[in-house]
């Protein structure tokens, strides 16, 4: 079966089975605690905590899913940063029993055989599955068979996405002795001290690989086998040999990771991240540099990346309708950062070997740390990654401190003026977000009764012209005299139409949202004037560094 018919067998067998079909959301989640979007059930958070879903209480997805936890061990048989995740849910729809059964039958009806499953074994917080093994044992699995095993809650509990959340015991399901299929039965809610309390209604959350299960059922050694992936590898190969580069058995890892690494890397940019040196910009950048990095192992030769890229989206194109449309920016970033880096790599490597400190290398020469401690490797040098951590973690976090500040205490000034201000930041990022990308996020903002002072990520300098399209567009929206919308609704509907740039635990079960139109949806606790033209004229004054992949935009209300 091809994947393609793995992923659509997968869905109708399960709206056969009274489930509605979602479509994938984006990789980029509403939640900012967690970067990415790295499981099916996210989109479906709030449901298992009882909101009601619009979608019904039973649903199954086909979810882009993309997550660095396993980047150290990309290049093995199965591991991969983007992938997709096949997923059935019930928000009090169904148990266990059913959740089991209806997993057992789509593997017999594609004919795949389990070959074992384990059962969360208990620990002093939460007892031992005893009904998901008793289940199991009527389908012909027991510790007497041979074919089940108790795990503890390192490897049989899931959850919870993000600082708190639904979470709970897991059973799972193995083939050819790998895992391809989590069933989780979403039980308790863990808080952020960690403590858990049983949920009023119990759900069913299972993510199955869809990478992996295309392996098995393909009878593959391994994902890179499978027609997800071995258009790419055709492609890397063919490249490579045209160089005459010949490819050595060791070079197999290289190859797993240039392929792995451009997925991924086609993906996120397809959602407008860019590369840069802070937070999902660094992600990719790390990903990218490191596919660079692996191609020169190779002997790919410049621009090779994006024969590969053009692969990608031959694969996904169909599936992933997002993705092509955004085909000529994927390029031309991919093109961008190679040149980037290859500027940067020789003064870079010039500067390692007089010994420069690895966070030097980092917001210097945008080196990812894994460069670091690969060429130190090669050669042969100590690295105190200790320090390194220390440091990158204060840098990442001097940036949030700065929008937390501002969320607790910017705001005690509400005279007339700084009112004014604070409505003019909220047309400046949303005027950013149009012309920069609709990455941009709030680093830091201080607003005083004369200017405002507004912190973004993005990791250049701005341009003339990008100031000024970005000026020229807030200075419209003044014009339009725009009314300023208050609607007060609960958090987790505002997480759906907001974009913010703070925790959400941060606000109260009732939130204020202010609309400027479609142009601004944020998040806010206000003040703001009535209607945009009370601002008067806009004016950037000064554009400017504020740390490594941070720019600073002071303007001001004439
Ligand atoms: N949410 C579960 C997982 O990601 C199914 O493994």
């Amino acid at each position: 079966m091809t994947s393609k018919e793995l992923r659509d067998n997968f869905l109708k067998f399960f709206e056969k089975n009274g489930h509605a079909i979602v479509p994938s959301s984006s990789l980029l989640p509403a939640d900012p605690s967690v970067l990415f979007t790295t499981a099916g059930m996210q989109q479906f958070k709030q449901y298992f905590l009882g909101e009601k879903s619009p979608y019904g209480d039973k649903v199954a997805s086909c979810q882009k899913c993309f997550r660095t936890s396993d980047i150290e061990e990309v290049g093995d048989e199965r591991h991969l940063t983007f992938f997709e995740m096949l997923g059935n849910f019930s928000f009090g729809g169904y148990g266990k029993e059913k959740a089991i059964k209806l997993a057992k039958d789509f593997l017999d009806s594609i004919n795949i055989k389990i070959n074992y499953v384990t059962v969360f074994g208990g620990d002093r917080d939460i007892p031992k599955d005893e009904e998901s093994a008793k289940i199991w044992g009527k389908l012909g699995f027991s510790e007497a068979n041979g074919n089940l095993r108790f795990e503890g809650r390192k490897d049989n509990f899931w959850g919870p996405t993000g600082e708190e959340g639904p979470c709970g015991p897991t059973t799972e399901i193995y083939v050819h002795g790998i895992e391809i299929w989590n069933l989780v039965f979403n039980e308790y809610y863990q808080d952020k001290d960690k403590k858990f309390t049983p949920l009023k209604q119990k759900g069913v959350d299972t993510g199955m690989g869809l990478e992996r299960l295309a392996m098995v059922s393909g009878g593959k050694a391994n994902i890179f086998e499978t027609d997800l992936f071995s258009p790419i590898i055709s492609e890397l190969r063919s490249l490579a040999s045209k160089l005459e580069a010949k490819l050595l058995s060791s070079d197999e890892k290289a190859e797993r990771i240039i392929a792995d690494h451009i997925k991924g890397a086609v993906f996120l940019i397809s959602e407008g991240i860019a590369p840069s040196n802070v937070e999902r910009g660094y992600i990719l950048r790390r990903i990218l540099r490191r596919a660079i990095r692996y191609g020169n192992v190779l002997g790919l030769a410049e621009h090779n990346l994006i024969a590969l890229a053009k692969k990608v989206l031959e694969i996904y194109k169909d599936v992933y309708p997002e993705i092509a449309a955004r085909e000529a920016d994927i390029l031309t970033a991919i093109q961008n950062e190679e040149e980037k880096f290859k500027k940067t790599l020789n003064e870079g490597l010039r500067q390692f070997e007089k010994g420069l400190d690895a966070f030097e290398l980092y917001t210097t020469y945008g080196f990812p740390i894994e460069l670091t401690l690969e060429l130190a490797k090669e050669k042969g040098i100590q690295i105190n990654i200790e320090e390194f951590n220390k440091k990158f973690k204060e840098h990442q976090e001097i940036s949030r401190a700065g929008a937390e500040k501002k969320f607790k205490g910017g705001l005690a000034d509400h005279s007339e003026k700084t009112t004014k201000y604070h409505t003019a930041t909220h047309l400046l990022l949303a005027a950013m977000r149009e012309i920069l990308g609709p990455e941009i996020y709030q680093k830091g903002s201080n607003i005083t009764a004369e200017r405002l002072r507004f912190d973004f990520n993005y990791p250049q300098r701005l341009s003339e012209g990008q100031v000024e399209k970005i000026g020229n567009l807030v200075n419209r929206k003044i014009k339009e005299d725009i009314a300023v919308e208050m609607i007060e609704i609960p958090k987790s509907e505002a997480l759906k139409i907001a974009k913010i740039s703070f925790d959400p635990a941060k606000y109260g079960e009732i939130v204020k949202v202010y609309k400027i139109n479609d142009f601004s949806i944020e998040l806010c606790g206000g003040p703001h004037v009535k209607r945009t033209g009370e601002l008067g004229h806009f004016k950037i004054i000064k554009e400017e560094s504020s740390g490594a992949g941070i720019r600073r935009i002071r303007a001001i209300l004439e």
